[in-house]
């Protein structure tokens, strides 16, 4: 079945197209093309994403996606639209929402609403490292956004249960919230990254918040506290140093916990997702601690991690397959 998907919940605006079969047991993608447009370089001059300037730069720009995915997929042929209905910024979702039901009406397709996190978590399936490795069950999966740092304990690809999140910042936000106080670029995940590789992540021992606790919750933000009260009290403190304490606290944390699920509930994989999946580090280190304890690790190729269209298809026909009806509404705070 070929699919239209289109995401619009934040900063990017995602268009793709899909071939997906084999069904909720085991799906297998082809991605026939992917376009992403990017407003990082509107919303930086304001520290984080404004609401009404994301959804212009959507209006604006999927028309134009839209176009480009005409031009590559000659004729276009499609069975269902998916579009995402959240979580995310209500006035970002509609305009897709929007965009997706006047396509619905002009090619005579069926309209299928996807669940932002949905698309997170499936987006390992996407062609890449994966490379037809097949995963195990029971699983638990970290997903890890700007907005949500969630531990789910998975039976199947459509039976799980969450068992862990943040009780106040996500870790996106966390990385976000210390690159600002470190004077550096919005999203502040890569800016932290990429500083954290000049310095010595042992030279300040930060709080591993929660760590010890035997439940499956984060908190971050007594992390990020600490880090500014040490900037004000350190006025020459190496940022890079800074940067990477704060990096390899948050990763211990999240390391730390996941670990904790995956050996109460026996997972035989491990499944890491969401934008702060791209750091390298946190990739790693969970890479290695869950091959320790022998469970299969799977994590999107670079390219998927950030927000985009493709992994929308992914939710779109995983809910589809699963009979979960989404309303054609804007959720900003829809739930996995
Ligand atoms: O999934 P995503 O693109 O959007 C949401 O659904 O929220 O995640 C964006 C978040 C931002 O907070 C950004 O700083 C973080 O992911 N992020 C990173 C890295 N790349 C993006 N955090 C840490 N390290 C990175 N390399
Ligand atoms: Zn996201």
């Amino acid at each position: 079945m070929n699919i239209l998907s289109i995401e619009t919940s934040c900063d990017e605006t995602g268009i793709a197209l899909l071939k997906i079969s084999g069904g909720v047991r085991a799906p297998k993608v082809t991605v026939l093309a992917d376009f992403v447009s990017s407003q990082i370089k509107i919303h930086q001059p304001f520290g984080g994403v404004v609401p009404n300037l994301a959804k212009r730069e959507h209006l604006k720009n999927m028309p134009i996606l839209f176009k480009r995915l005409q031009a590559k997929c000659k004729p276009l042929k499609f069975d269902i639209i998916t579009v995402t209905v959240g979580p995310g910024l209500e006035p970002a979702l509609w305009t897709g929402i929007t965009f997706a039901q006047a396509l619905a009406k002009e090619y005579k397709k069926p309209l299928v609403g996807a669940n932002h996190l949905e698309g997170h978590l499936y987006s390992f399936l996407l062609p890449g490292l994966a490379g037809g490795r097949k995963i195990s069950f029971p699983a638990v999966a970290l997903i890890v956004s700007g907005g949500h740092t969630i531990l789910l304990h998975m039976q199947s690809f459509s039976k799980w249960k969450r068992i862990g999140e943040t009780r106040d910042d996500a870790a996106g936000e966390a990385f976000d919230k210390v690159a600002r106080m470190l004077k550096l670029n919005y999203p502040g995940g890569p800016e932290i990254e990429k500083l954290s590789k000049d310095g010595n992540g042992a030279t300040m021992v930060f709080p591993r918040p929660m760590i010890h606790e035997k439940n499956y919750d984060f908190s971050f933000s007594g992390l990020k506290t600490s880090v500014l009260y040490y900037l004000r009290d350190h006025e020459d403190a190496a940022p890079a140093d800074v940067a990477a304490s704060f990096q390899q606290a948050a990763v211990d944390v999240l390391v730390g916990k996941t670990i904790r699920a995956a050996k109460a509930t026996g997972a035989k994989s491990i499944i890491l997702c969401g934008g702060v999946a791209a750091n390298k580090k946190l990739r790693s280190e969970l890479g290695k601690a869950a091959r320790q304890i022998n469970a299969k690790f799977f994590v999107p190729p670079f390219k998927y991690n950030l927000d985009n269209g493709a992994m929308i298809g992914l939710a779109g026909y995983m809910a589809r397959e699963r009979k979960k009806r989404y309303k054609m509404v804007a959720n900003g705070n829809l739930e996995i």
